[in-house]
């Protein structure tokens, strides 16, 4: 299953570290080589003897080592792998990692990565649940950073509750699923427009909407982890670009436009923006200034719309076109008529209201309305929204993949 795959595996402090030497057999068992960063705290839990044993590998420890550098330095280590996993990954390390510190080999080689990486948190309930463990667990996943529990019960302090690491076959499963993840959309390509569109009143004004970015940055970080290439198109958000995604940012509806139909042929199109639906129609060349007169009165004229364009694109129609419905009343029913309005095949309906906190906020809760009816979503996180909707798309591009000639 994991024939050939290159695991990089940082065995940070924590009691739980003992856990880590049962995953490494098991990696091993499934084919897969595993090398590994074993950090000062790690190295007081397990011995380097036991880990290089069990990985049949060089053990890796010291930043400054000279053999170490000589043989294989932090950024080849770091590069050289298909997957990093920081299991058990202590508070410190998740801090660190949140704030780019790089002060030892294990941090060095996580900041130095461009491949995808894996934590499996393990700590006291107190530090798990404390509001900068749960920032920095909360910054490293919008920036892709996968998870796996921690779960909770009977931790090695003595206390019971949240913080006890995932046991190694929960592990194996994530990663196992990580790499059939990556090949679903292998050789697809996939356009996601985001955030919201500012439209100019003058230099220095503009009218613009709430929306953060979350979820269509999300959805394109989902689409390309599972191997898509993957071009996101974003009005202005405060969101880091996600990795493996080819970022091109604009401000006006009109800019999306042309940047999504540049972007044609693509496989599939999401549209999770919060495009203005009106623009000034000729916005002031000089700020517009007060003068003691009376306000001005702007004159608005339709934009584009977007969703609509690539839906009736012709031959150049993405297989898939996706967009989303934000609604404050009647969630379902305005859903269904927009999907049939803006011809598009699947909307993503969800209740927008001031109450929900989903303008900006972390969690969503969907509607799937297509021609085979609505099915409704749990409120999730905007990434695990982001994974079921990649998961789903992925599902049906590869049904209707035309088979090959024999
Ligand atoms: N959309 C678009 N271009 C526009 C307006 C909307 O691509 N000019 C897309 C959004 O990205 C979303 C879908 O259309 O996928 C629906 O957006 P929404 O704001 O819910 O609906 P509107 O079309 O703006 O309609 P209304 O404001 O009347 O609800």
């Amino acid at each position: 299953m994991l024939n050939g795959k290159r695991v990089l595996l940082v065995i940070s402090g924590g009691i739980a570290a003992y856990k880590s030497l049962e995953l490494i057999r098991r990696l091993r068992e499934r084919g897969a080589a595993v090398r590994c960063i074993l950090t000062k705290g790690g190295a007081e839990f397990v011995t380097p003897l036991s880990v290089a044993a069990l990985s049949e590998e060089k053990v890796f420890m010291e930043l400054f080592s000279l053999t170490d550098e000589s043989e294989m330095g932090h950024i080849r280590l770091s590069r050289e792998a298909d997957l990093v996993v920081v299991a058990p990954a202590s508070a410190s390390i998740l801090a660190r990692m949140a704030q780019g510190i790089a002060d030892d080999l294990a941090t060095t080689a996580l900041l130095a990565t461009d491949k995808p990486v894996l934590v499996v948190p393990a700590m006291n309930l107190m530090m798990w649940a404390h509001p900068a463990t749960q920032a920095n667990i909360a910054t490293l996943e919008r920036r892709g950073v996968a998870r796996v529990g921690p779960g909770s019960g009977d931790l090695a302090c003595g206390e019971v509750g949240a913080g006890r690491m995932a046991e190694p076959m929960e592990i194996l499963a994530a990663i196992e699923e990580h790499f059939i993840e990556r090949t679903s959309l292998t050789g697809l390509r996939a356009l996601v427009t985001s955030g919201p569109t500012h439209e100019p009143i003058d230099p220095v004004r503009f009218i613009a909407n709430r929306s953060s970015g979350r979820q269509g940055h999300a959805i394109a970080a989902a689409l390309a982890r599972r191997g898509a290439d993957t071009l996101l198109v974003s009005g202005p958000s405060a969101e880091p670009d996600p990795a493996g995604v080819e970022v091109r940012r604009i401000e006006t509806a009109e800019e999306m436009l042309a940047a999504c139909r540049g972007a044609l042929p693509v496989d599939v199109a999401v549209c999770a923006a919060a495009v203005g639906d009106w623009r000034v129609a000729t916005p002031a060349g000089q700020k517009l200034k007060k003068d003691g007169g009376a306000p001005p009165q702007l004159t608005l004229t339709a934009n584009p719309d977007i969703l609509a364009s690539l839906a009736e694109a012709g031959n150049q129609r993405p297989r898939l076109v996706v967009g989303f419905a934000a609604e404050t009343e009647n969630v379902i029913e305005n859903a269904t008529a927009k999907r049939a309005a803006k011809g598009c095949d699947w909307i993503l309906a969800n209740d927008v209201s001031p109450g929900t906190g989903t303008f900006g906020g972390g969690e969503n809760t969907v509607h799937l309305v297509s021609a085979g009816g609505v099915e409704s979503w749990p409120t999730q996180a905007k990434q695990a929204v982001a994974d079921r909707l990649a998961e789903r798309i992925a599902r049906h591009l590869i049904a209707a993949q035309p088979a090959a000639a024999s």
